[in-house]
């Protein structure tokens, strides 16, 4: 990737993240929608607190690119986009609590259980779960009802016990008896993996593509599911907590199943590397229309924060 190719990504990511940032601060307004009774203040504030607080607002990015590879309509994507990042937030939300990860930093802020208090920000969770699917499913997304519903479906599978909750457990879990290689690979396709695969699925979804092109592009969110989790993993061991704006460190001390710890750092950097060209390679027959995905899996794997 040349430094061109390098500028014109990050400007992608950073124009993609300030349209999907105003829908958001929107979504979260304070006055009910029809059907709602109230929306309580704190509820909202802390809501707000774990999701307008920066952020790479990669999955919403690679929602938005995946669609436009397939000329789909851009205001649907940005709100499928919004709806995922809310479920990503809620995820790092209850990730971050004492009874999980137990961690005070995030984005650079405090926590929401810790700017707020640890109910709050289990119900902040709660409610950025629920109104993901209000998004999607509301006619605001002008999508044939048949596409709405393929995108709940397929962000609820992703999602639950089968997919990013399923993959938290097995992450917990990996505490106290260690997987194998093929233990991590597929906790970390679950808790990681499955939110990003669906985000690049969804481009497709969207657009009505063929199932072949949902598939490759599901494929290909899988690729860099995994590398960007492994990265993560890189980056707790090699990073300090004012470059990411959250703890690190924490993995090795607390005795995470992780392919670092199973394989040292520079297994995974080499890794990182297949991993990249795997999903290169899977977006061949889309050419030039796939150049920002492509930087994209380039950015995931070698990102610094
Ligand atoms: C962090 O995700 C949690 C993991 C899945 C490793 P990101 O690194 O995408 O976090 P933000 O959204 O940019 O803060
Ligand atoms: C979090 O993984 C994955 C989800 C939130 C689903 P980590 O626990 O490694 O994420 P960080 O390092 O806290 O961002
Ligand atoms: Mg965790
Ligand atoms: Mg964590
Ligand atoms: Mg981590």
């Amino acid at each position: 990737m040349t430094n061109d190719d390098e500028m014109a990504f990050e400007m992608a990511l950073i124009r993609r993240a300030a349209a999907v940032e105003v829908l958001l601060r929107r979504l979260l307004d304070h006055r009910p929608l029809s059907g709602e009774i109230v929306r309580p203040e704190r509820l909202m504030a802390a809501m707000r607190h774990g999701v307008l607080n920066g952020g790479k607002r990669l999955r919403p990015f690679l929602v938005m690119e995946s669609a436009a590879l397939f000329s789909a309509d851009g205001e649907a994507a940005l709100r499928v986009a919004a709806a995922l990042e809310c479920v990503h937030c809620y995820s790092l939300i209850h990730d971050d609590l004492p009874a999980m990860d137990d961690d005070d930093l995030r984005r650079g802020q405090p926590t929401v259980h810790k700017a707020f208090d640890e109910a709050t920000a289990i119900l902040a969770g709660d409610a950025l779960l629920t109104l993901a699917f209000d998004i999607i499913a509301g006619e605001a997304t002008m999508l044939p009802a048949e596409r709405r519903v393929a995108l709940v479906l397929a962000l609820t599978r992703a999602a639950g016990a089968g997919g990013m909750v399923g993959g938290q457990k097995l992450d917990l879990e990996a505490e106290q008896t260690p997987p194998d290689e093929a233990g991590i690979i597929r906790l970390q396709a679950m808790k990681t993996g499955a939110l990003i695969r669906f985000a690049c699925e969804a481009g497709a979804i969207i657009a009505g593509a063929s199932s072949e092109d949902r598939e490759r592009l599901a494929e290909f969110g899988s690729a860099i599911g995994l590398a960007f989790q492994l990265a993560d993993d890189l980056l707790d061991l090699t990073a300090d907590a004012s470059q990411m704006g959250k703890a690190t460190g924490k993995d090795a001390a607390a005795g995470k199943g992780t392919l670092v710890a199973l394989h040292g750092a520079n297994w995974a950097r080499s890794q990182l590397h297949g991993l990249v060209d795997q999903a290169h390679a899977l977006l061949e027959p889309y050419g030039d229309h796939a150049a920002l995905l492509k930087q994209a899996a380039t950015f995931v794997a070698t990102r610094n924060s």
